[in-house]
């Protein structure tokens, strides 16, 4: 067991409790730098392309609205670097359906890469027409990132309440719960390359 998954009961009782949460040892420095390498290699394949948003017919490229990169990973044919962040997401996803019974059936996930400038617009992670996301898991991979550097996930709290939000820091190693139904959340500029794997465990 390693020291995520002896931490894993705490953390879904706060996800239960509060409906979000922020844990910072979710990967090591060196599995964060690892998988950035992993991800800026696949970048550099073309494996990435510019990420939509809406779904199906009503799917369109919008830069006023997220400027992100993303790429899908393959559950079936993980590199090395990609194996420690599986075997913690199937860790998280066993104990999200023992002790939360969300029915949780597969995930979604996928590296993003946000360059210098680009930002994603205050959204929800479900859609009009599909409720199957569930909770929105987010892993930063940025070595070294200051205040200045910007990106904040900014986590709304109460979608009445415009100033009841919290900025959470895309710090490498760091991982982000929360229930995508209930909370809007943005993606503020990002002043420098700005790495995540971003996901959802659906039902
Ligand atoms: C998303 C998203 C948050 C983040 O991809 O839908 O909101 O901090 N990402 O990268
Ligand atoms: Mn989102």
């Amino acid at each position: 067991m390693n020291d995520f998954e002896a931490q894993l009961p705490a953390l879904i009782d706060a996800l239960a409790h509060t409906g979000w949460v922020v844990y910072d040892d979710f990967l090591s420095q060196d599995q964060a730098t690892a998988l950035r390498a992993e991800g800026q290699r696949r970048q550099q394949l073309g494996e990435f392309h510019r990420a939509a948003v809406g779904r199906a017919d009503a799917r369109s490229q919008r830069d006023e609205i997220r400027g992100d990169n993303v790429r899908w990973l393959d559950p079936q044919q993980p590199s090395d670097p990609e194996h420690a962040y599986w075997q913690r997401i199937n860790a998280l996803q066993g104990s999200l359906n023992r002790e939360l019974f969300l029915g949780i059936r597969e995930g979604e996930f996928h590296y993003a890469h946000y360059p210098v400038g680009s930002f994603y617009k205050r959204h929800l992670d479900r859609f009009r027409d599909d409720d199957a996301r569930v909770v929105s898991v987010v892993c930063y991979l940025n070595s070294g990132w200051q205040t200045h550097d910007g990106g904040q996930l900014r986590l709304w709290h109460d979608p009445d309440q415009a100033d009841h939000y919290t900025d959470i820091a895309p710090q490498a190693g760091r991982l982000v719960l929360f229930l995508s139904e209930r909370y809007w959340h943005e993606v503020l500029p990002a002043q420098q390359p700005r790495w995540s794997i971003t996901g959802w465990m659906r039902r």
